[in-house]
């Protein structure tokens, strides 16, 4: 799966998933914008990369969104591929009144934030008739979840549903769209949201008993964003094992 001579831009990609795919994509031969807030972060991933442009932006801030789009531009010169990929939660239920912070803050990063991204980078996507990845989450398909983290589980359900709509609305441009669903995976998103919880308590939630590890979510959205998935948009794939599957009866 060569990504030799191609560009991608990683939002979050300071920790996780994100650090996880700007290292893969740049093992494949990509050039990749690395982008996230926290400096020495950037760096050890940028580190580990062999063409990358570290970016340090706020996805959520229209400007810097812009800078994004015209770094990347002014430093490789196209951009072939975009990961949505910087995401997280803010707790907050229902019955308490946190529920509004949580929603606005939840849906600024999870879902206007990619609106953003991808409507500046589009121009360019369709040059290159390159093609989209977003990270949504099973939290989308599912009550199983907190019922503090109402916010997280409605805006990636926003997210999936936007990934159908773009696919079809870009399509005849030559552009794909896809979105992927992981399960629990070792991120630092636990401590980014303040859960204090360990991932080996979620295994049980599996059918495989199992937690996954960022590498194995960056091969899947390695080969979807490849020419080998050049038949492969509109869809959303799941890699939570067995999550959703899971039996309890
Ligand atoms: N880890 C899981 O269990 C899991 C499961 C399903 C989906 N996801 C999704 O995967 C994606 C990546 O999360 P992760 O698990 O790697 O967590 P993580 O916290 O390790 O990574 C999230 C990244 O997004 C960045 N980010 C957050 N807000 C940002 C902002 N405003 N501007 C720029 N960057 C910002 C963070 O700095 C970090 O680099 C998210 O969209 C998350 O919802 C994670």
């Amino acid at each position: 799966m060569s990504f030799k001579d191609k560009v991608a831009i990683v939002t979050g990609a300071s920790s996780g998933i994100g650090a996880a795919v700007a290292i893969a994509f740049s093992a494949e031969g990509a050039s990749v914008a690395i982008v996230g807030r926290n400096q020495t972060k950037l760096a050890a991933t940028a580190s580990r990369c062999a063409n990358s442009l570290v970016i340090q932006a706020d996805v959520t801030n229209d400007d810097d969104a812009r800078r994004i789009v015209n770094e990347t531009i002014e430093t490789f010169g196209k951009i072939d591929i975009l990961i949505n990929n910087a995401g997280g939660l803010s707790f907050g239920s229902i019955f308490d009144d946190k529920i509004m912070t949580a929603y606005d803050s939840t849906m600024a990063l999870n879902l206007r934030a990619v609106f953003r991204m991808t409507s500046l980078a589009v121009p360019y996507l369709i040059k290159a008739k390159g093609n989209i990845v977003n990270v949504s989450s099973v939290a989308a398909r599912t009550t199983q979840f907190a019922l503090e983290s109402i916010a997280y589980s409605v805006s990636k359900a926003g997210l999936d549903h936007f990934g159908a709509c773009l696919a079809a609305d870009l399509a005849e441009h030559g552009v794909r769209v896809n979105t992927i669903s992981p399960g629990p995976v070792v991120t630092d998103i636990k401590a980014n949201c303040g859960d204090t919880g360990s991932w080996d308590d979620l295994k049980p939630f599996t059918a495989l008993n199992n937690v996954s590890q960022p590498e194995e979510i960056a091969d899947l959205i390695l080969f979807i964003a490849s020419d080998k998935a050049k038949s492969i948009t509109g869809s959303n794939y799941i890699t939570d094992n067995g999550f959703l599957i899971k039996r309890y009866l």
